[in-house]
């Protein structure tokens, strides 16, 4: 009978500890970097009703989820990203908190996109939220701790890009050509195609929409944005908003470039946007996209102002590998080896030692002495435990830094071996 493999899907990847345990780290320094600035974590359900994610963004996103009807013939989504789903949360559970509510999240979303390096289909996303205030401090604020997140990784190779959509959306409005065919292709950057939607709608002027796009990244890039867009007041709103955030954020030393051409990709936002790159990571290099947004209406809510970004944690974890990062990796202290014979009293000295919280691995495969001890390399200390120093009382403990041996009473293993990895010496007075 042949046997028949069971591939993976398509744009999913499995993780090995190896990877998890870099994971964990990076999501670690995400989470308290999270805490530090008073955010507290949410959870919302893998899938939610399709029309969460359709009601802002009309039936065409269907194409990219993966939606499906249910048994009971509910038309459902797993859900592509969570500010949604969190704005949902917290118009079912929360909105009669004290303003602000901060919150963050970490958790899996699924697009349907066609996968390749640092694109998939499931991939996870570690966003913050604040709900209530639209004052510039609040727009700053969750910038600040975009940046923060990502800097306290160790990532150096990135740039924060910070624009405003009342700016793109002004010229546009001035220049009477339809916005939301305009807006995608500026958020591609295909400036070609712009060009070509332009003369297909017989629009002109839309060198100043170009001259703007310009700008990006020149120090006096908001200053040359008004001499440019005089008299336009939405612009001029846009701007002085811009300028506002983008001031506070240079006070605190967060490095930012400003780009008038950042049009987000959802339909939500409405005033300051950002977005993070890692040129390094090449096509798929944004690792991190937010903003002011407003989803007050599908929800029946009247908050003032609500702002928030997500980090693609796996381009994260790519960018950072790419620059050599070291992660911490994860080796047992202590090994426990048993002799013949001796299987019952090892596996009470290696639980002896859990219990005291101190990392063990217990041979359990019998192998002999030699080849155990090649296995247990990367641990500080091994004890094997032999019949002759077992009748004595004692188990042998080996540096395995140097391969020194000596014998050690079973009753005190526990309290010599912590103070041993704390890097006490040998001839010190230990007690159990
Ligand atoms: P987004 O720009 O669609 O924004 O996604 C945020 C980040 O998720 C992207 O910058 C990218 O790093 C990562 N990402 C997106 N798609 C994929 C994919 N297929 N594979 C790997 N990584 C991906 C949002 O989702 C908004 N909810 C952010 C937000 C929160 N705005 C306000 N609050």
């Amino acid at each position: 009978m042949g046997s028949r493999r069971v591939n993976r899907p398509r744009g999913t990847r499995d993780f090995l500890p190896e990877e998890m345990e870099k994971r964990r780290h990076v999501e670690g320094i995400l989470r308290r970097t999270a805490e530090n600035f008073g955010y507290r974590e949410i959870a919302t359900p893998t899938f939610e009703h399709l029309e969460l994610f359709t009601m802002k963004s009309g039936e065409e996103v269907v194409e990219q989820l993966y939606a499906f009807e249910d048994r009971g013939k509910r038309k459902m989504a797993l859900r592509p990203e969570l500010t949604a789903a969190a704005m949902r949360l917290f118009s079912e559970e929360m909105a009669f908190l004290p303003r602000p509510v901060k919150v963050y999240y970490f958790g899996n979303c699924f697009r349907y996109e066609r996968p390749q390096k640092g694109r998939y289909r499931e991939f996870w996303q570690f966003g913050a939220e604040c709900i209530g205030p639209s004052t510039p401090l609040a727009a700053a604020e969750i910038v600040a701790l975009a940046y923060h997140a990502i800097r306290t990784t160790g990532l150096k190779g990135f740039v924060l890009r910070l624009g405003h959509l009342e700016v793109l959306r002004g010229i546009l409005e001035g220049l009477g050509i339809e916005q939301r065919t305009a807006m995608t292709l500026i958020d591609k950057g295909d400036m070609v195609g712009l060009n070509e939607f332009f003369i297909e709608s017989g629009v002109l002027g839309e060198e100043l929409l170009m001259n703007l796009l310009n700008l990006k990244g020149r120090a006096d890039a908001i200053e040359r944005a008004g001499e440019m867009t005089e008299g336009l007041n939405r612009v001029t709103e846009g701007l002085a908003r811009l300028e506002e955030i983008s001031s506070l954020l240079k006070g605190a030393g967060i490095e930012h470039i400003i780009d008038f051409g950042i049009a987000r990709g959802l339909d939500y936002y409405t005033g300051m946007v950002f977005e993070v790159d890692v040129p390094s990571l090449g096509a798929e290099k944004q690792i991190c996209g937010g903003g002011e947004y407003n989803l007050n209406e599908i929800f029946g809510l009247n908050v003032e102002g609500t702002s928030g970004f997500a980090i693609g944690f796996d381009r994260l974890v790519l960018a950072l590998e790419n620059e050599g990062i070291k992660f911490p990796v994860f080796s047992p202290s202590v090994g426990v080896i048993p002799m013949s014979g001796t299987g019952t009293e090892a596996f009470i000295l290696a639980q002896r030692l859990r219990e005291a919280g101190i990392p063990t691995e217990l041979e359990i495969t019998g192998r002999a002495l030699k080849k155990a001890l090649s296995r247990m390399k990367d641990t500080r200390f091994t004890l094997i435990v032999g019949e002759s120093e077992l009748e004595r009382g004692n188990v042998v403990l080996r540096d395995m830094k140097n391969g020194e041996q000596e014998e050690v009473p079973v009753k005190n293993v526990v309290g010599v071996v912590r103070e041993r990895l704390k890097g006490k010496g040998k001839t010190e007075e230990v007690s159990a």
